[in-house]
């Protein structure tokens, strides 16, 4: 009995491997071959380079001539768990309600906390659970979610918790992010300093046991917190070892990206009021953006980020959807991909980056996001000619499977 060295390998297809070591903006391999074993990527190169026959080398052959093979996409900002549903706020708005007027009035944010508190764990992770699947469909294998609409000690855990329920359930990796920081509880209106401090002494520490996040956020806005506000929970934070990351600049300059970049925090996101300051800030601090333009279509906004600018101070771009249920009530990553480059610019080629290896980097994690050796078999096949396709059709079912450290799903 012959024993084959690998558990998979993948012909035929071409490879966008997004490694900057290839050359051209893809990283781009023709007829390649990619090997996978124990769910990790063992081998990458020209199909001809083969050292065995296909079923010498590996105990399975998937062979898909005619399709791009990118990394699996990573969705590195998302509010996948609320519950409820913010419709009526949509209807508002277009009525001519305004986003943080609504936030001031009780609405917003505060509106999916009340819905959120009162639901329970199965309809909550059944609903997180539903939208995941969805970005699974269109190529997701690693999504970030994040807690803020319980914004109690036992509540934001919960909600962590649902999150990790609900991606084992649909097949794709969660990483947490601890986001009590998002809005002033009702129960804290006249205590900020107090839920500050429960964040930064009690919710920091309990988020970062079992993995339940790896980072955490701050919504850093006049109707949310201020950069002095934050300090306790980042510094809460560095002491636990998780990552930082940063709401920024949305609705306005309010010192967000200098913020991120002052603490070397993993990214700023949002971005679209940021001041050439704060890019570079966060050029010095190492930070990557992350562009959200399904919030900016969503609120109609029509000041978009300084893309130009992140450019030329070589700040990365990272896109990912914003999936909540206020702002951005997007369930697609690939058509965030689409939108960043409508809405904001960017060439396909930067939004695919965008959403697979410079989200990758959004979240830390340098295990996937790049098609290479040693790197996890998170992978996606695409019924498509040219990879810019991906940030060209919106809608449709171009995915033609994906792979999740190794394993082909269905
Ligand atoms: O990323 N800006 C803050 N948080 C979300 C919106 C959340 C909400 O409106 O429920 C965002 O856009
Ligand atoms: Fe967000």
């Amino acid at each position: 009995m012959t024993t084959h060295p690998w558990d998979t390998v993948w012909l035929g297809g071409t490879l966008a491997t997004f490694d900057p070591n290839r050359p051209g903006p893809w990283g781009a391999l023709p007829e390649a071959a990619l090997g996978v074993k124990n769910g990790r990527i063992v081998w990458i190169g020209p199909l001809t380079d083969l050292p065995e026959p296909p079923d010498v080398v590996a105990r399975e052959v998937r062979s898909v001539p005619d399709t791009w093979i990118t990394p699996g996409l990573v969705d590195c900002h998302t509010h996948a768990v609320f519950g409820g549903d913010r419709a009526d706020e949509f209807a508002a708005r277009l009525a001519g309600a305004d986003y943080a007027e609504l936030a001031r009035a009780g609405g917003g944010i505060r509106s999916t906390v009340r819905a959120t508190r009162a639901a329970d764990d199965e309809p909550l992770r059944a609903a997180a659970e539903a939208r995941l699947r969805d970005l699974a469909r269109d190529g997701v294998t690693t999504v970030e979610v994040k807690s803020g609409y319980d914004l109690t000690v036992e509540g934001e855990l919960r909600m962590l918790d649902v999150a990790h329920a609900a991606g084992r359930r649909a097949g794709v990796a969660v990483q947490g992010t601890l986001l009590a920081l998002h809005a002033l509880p009702d129960e804290f209106a006249h205590d900020r300093a107090a839920y500050v401090d429960l964040v930064a002494r009690e919710m920091v520490p309990r988020a970062a046991e079992q993995g339940r996040a790896a980072q955490v956020d701050a919504f850093v806005e006049d109707i949310a917190f201020s950069a002095e506000e934050c300090a306790p929970v980042f510094r809460a934070a560095r002491a636990a070892g998780l990552g930082l990351r940063v709401h920024a600049d949305q609705l306005t300059d309010s010192g967000g990206a200098v913020l991120a970049g002052e603490w070397g925090a993993a990214s700023a996101d949002h971005l679209e009021r940021t001041s050439p300051q704060g890019v570079r800030a966060m050029a010095d601090g190492g930070c990557v953006a992350v562009l959200l333009p399904g919030a900016y279509l969503t609120l109609r906004d029509d000041h978009p980020p300084p893309v130009a600018a992140f450019r030329e101070a070589g700040v990365p771009m990272a896109v990912a959807t914003d999936l909540n249920p206020g702002s951005s009530p997007l369930r697609s990553l690939r058509t965030a991909a689409a939108l960043a480059c409508s809405l904001f610019g960017l060439t396909p080629a930067e939004a695919l980056a965008g959403v697979t290896r410079e989200a990758a980097r959004a979240l830390g994690l340098d295990d996937r996001g790049v098609l290479e050796v040693g790197r996890r078999a998170d992978l996606a096949v695409w019924h498509v000619k040219r990879p810019e396709e991906l940030a060209y059709w919106i809608g449709g079912e171009l995915l033609r499977t994906r792979v999740l450290e190794g394993i082909e799903e269905g």
